[in-house]
């Protein structure tokens, strides 16, 4: 077997939680392969909403083993509250998760280093979830990070200890005021409720799996445009949030890969600083916002918005070799006369439609192509055939463009409200 991707394929938030757990009855495995507490994917079914953070959107389906890979970063304190959460829904997590030994721990001191750092930029900070995530990924390329199987380690103090003296030279070097005998408890009390979720060689777990003719859907967090290397550089996160990235945060072989699932808003949305060409800073943006609820799973920041970018789309699409679209938030457009969508870019006096180097220091306007909406409310839409008119323009308009099916178009926030255009193989 092979495993199926899925990803973000703008700046996060496009619903990836959602259509995991809509996908996991198809997998025997749901892996989460990079970025951590930063994530925030939501989940909503039986009336009810749920926010994982750390943990893979296939939790809810008892039969189903989710596996937190080593790409991943882990704060045990955001993880407790997740398990907690979770037990108070009635979802044991012991039952069917486990962690990979070679995921990096968050320490209290990664946060307070993100929080000093941001600080120190001023204007110019990256808009961070301030979870710790770039400090914490800095010391594991930089060869000083903690991993969950040091945890089995009965030094495992003294390697916390020596990582805390660094990191308080540098907090003291920022002249940044913290108090971190408020914030150890927590984290010393949190390490025990990992120590009670099985600890794993997650790169033979995954491999035997896929041996043994088991289906495995990795999980993305983030989005594509905010990839260390191929997003609006330094206005990104810190891992690879890539179809590549799945490769290296879990040991699978690029050959191994199967489909990719690419996933986008019908608009686009992006929260914290950055380039964002077609941002809208009038009604429509607020109109979207406050129909799309586009405010932050994981900080509640409001989120910026503006019309679909099909230049970035593409581009997001070619750096994943995505194999079939999933569009999400279509009834957040409902009502718009017009709807836009960017088709190229106007960059130092020409028009281009790929993503230039200079996308932070250089204005960006966006082309225009106009279509027309549709009035008809789709949240109660159970049937790909009662789409209305307007909204199947609008997808045959993308489908021309990227030369890709939408295979899943999504009317609502609720696990039922996902349509399947055409029979998943
Ligand atoms: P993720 O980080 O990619 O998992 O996405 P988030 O959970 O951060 O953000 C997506 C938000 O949109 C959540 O509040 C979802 O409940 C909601 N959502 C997902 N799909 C749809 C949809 O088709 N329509 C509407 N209106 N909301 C949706
Ligand atoms: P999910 O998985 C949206 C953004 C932050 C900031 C930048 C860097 O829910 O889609 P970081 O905390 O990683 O140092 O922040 O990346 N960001 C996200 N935006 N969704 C996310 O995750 C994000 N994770 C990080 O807002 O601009
Ligand atoms: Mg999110």
């Amino acid at each position: 077997m092979k495993a199926d991707v899925l990803l973000g394929l703008q700046w996060g938030d496009e619903g990836k939680g959602k259509v995991v757990d809509v996908l996991t009855p198809r997998y025997d495995l749901i892996a989460r392969f990079q970025g951590g507490p930063n994530a925030g994917h939501t989940l909503e079914f039986e009336g009810t909403k749920h926010v994982l953070h750390t943990i893979p959107s296939g939790i809810f389906h008892a039969d189903t083993l989710n596996v937190i890979g080593n790409g991943v970063v882990i704060d045990p304190v955001v993880f407790k509250k997740e398990v907690d959460s979770l037990l108070s829904r009635g979802v044991d997590v012991r039952k069917n998760l486990k962690i990979s030994r070679k995921a990096h721990l968050i320490l209290p001191t990664h946060r307070l280093l993100d929080a000093a750092s941001e600080a120190a930029k001023g204007q110019s900070k990256i808009g961070s979830t301030l979870k710790g995530i770039g400090p914490a990924y800095m010391d594991k390329t930089g060869r000083n990070g903690i991993r969950i199987g040091d945890l089995e380690n009965p030094r495992f103090i003294e390697l916390y200890t020596a990582l805390v003296d660094k990191h308080k030279a540098m907090l003291a070097h920022h002249q940044y005021a913290y108090d971190l005998s408020a914030l150890e408890p927590d984290f010393f009390t949190a390490l025990e409720v990992i120590r009670s979720i099985p600890f794993i060689d997650s790169e033979y777990v995954l491999n035997d799996a896929l041996n043994s003719g088991k289906a495995i859907l990795a999980e993305g967090a983030q989005g594509s445009l905010l990839d260390i290397d191929f997003g609006s550089y330094p206005f990104v996160t810190s891992s690879h949030t890539v179809t590549a990235g799945t490769c290296i945060g879990l040991g699978i072989a690029p050959t191994s890969i199967g489909k990719v699932y690419g996933i986008f808003k019908a608009y686009c949305t992006r929260v914290g600083s950055g380039p964002f060409p077609t941002e809208l800073n009038d009604e429509t943006g607020e109109l979207l916002r406050t129909r799309g609820h586009e405010f932050g799973s994981t900080t509640g920041r409001a989120r910026r918005c503006g019309w679909l970018d099909m230049p970035a789309l593409k581009y997001a699409i070619m750096l994943n070799g995505v194999t079939e679209l999933i569009m999400m938030k279509s009834d957040v457009l409902s009502g718009l006369d017009t709807l836009k969508v960017c088709t190229a870019y106007r960059y130092r006096g020409e028009e281009i439609t790929h993503v230039p180097y200079d996308v932070v220091n250089e204005h960006i306007e966006p082309v225009y192509t106009e279509l027309g909406g549709w009035s008809e409310d789709l949240t109660g839409v159970t049937d790909v055939a009662a789409l209305p008119d307007g909204l199947n323009r609008y997808i045959d308009f993308i489908e021309r463009e990227t030369g890709l099916p939408v295979t899943i178009v999504s009317v609502g926030p609720d696990r039922m409200q996902t349509l399947l255009r055409t029979v998943l193989a």
